[in-house]
């Protein structure tokens, strides 16, 4: 709702890291995990001001400060709750900004201390962002994202999951076509409600589907 449009990189961005961990030999259950969490890592952006998270333009020193804030702002959202789930939603959204090399955000982690979801989340996450048209660029081709990943492996990507993600592009791209046709009818609630297998009532608000 505060960002229109958002639910497409959300959902295609949960989906290819769901296959990029199925690529990493992840079990079932991780990948499930990963599928269902993956989505909501930029939920912090609920907190930042229309004037920077919509600002149609490049963002200044100030404002990339703001933005940044999105990552620990969803972690501390998504921590609230027990459930085991929403704690490791919570880890992805808090270290999906954290590079290879520690000159990521928040926290400067570095190497295998950034838990693994985050690391696979973070390579899906860039290739969509790329990948789309934003307000301030064009998008990039799948080409050119893809030599971002291979020049970005081993500083700001994990170069293990850097390599499975561009081994494996036409997986990672047969995915991303289903998914695109899955979105291609429906707004935002709907699509995500179709997501997660939960109903949208009149009133806006959404219920699991009785199984
Ligand atoms: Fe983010
Ligand atoms: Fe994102």
């Amino acid at each position: 709702m505060r960002y229109p449009y958002a639910s497409g990189h959300l959902i295609r961005t949960g989906e290819t890291s769901t296959c990029l961990a199925a690529l990493l030999g992840l079990n079932t259950a991780d990948r499930e995990r990963i599928r269902l969490a993956a989505p909501v890592h930029d939920i912090g952006k609920l907190a930042i001001p229309d004037d920077v998270l919509l600002k149609p333009g490049r963002l200044d020193p100030p404002e990339r400060t703001i933005i940044e804030r999105h990552s620990s702002i969803g972690a501390e959202l998504l921590a609230g709750g027990a459930d085991e789930l929403l704690q490791f939603a919570s880890q992805i959204a808090r270290y999906h900004h954290e590079h290879f090399d520690g000159n990521g955000y928040p926290a400067g982690l570095c190497g295998e201390r950034i838990p693994l979801a985050a690391r696979i989340v973070a390579v899906a996450d860039a290739f969509d962002a790329m990948t789309e048209p934003r307000s301030y660029r064009p998008a990039m081709t799948d080409d050119e994202a893809l030599s971002v990943i291979a020049s970005g492996s081993g500083t700001h990507f994990d170069p293990h999951i850097a390599q499975t993600f561009q081994e494996g592009i036409s997986e990672i791209l047969r995915v991303r076509e289903a998914t695109n046709r899955a979105l291609a009818s429906g707004d935002d609630m709907e699509l995500v409600a179709r997501f997660y297998g939960l109903r949208l009532h009149a009133n806006g608000g959404l219920r699991a589907i009785a199984p």
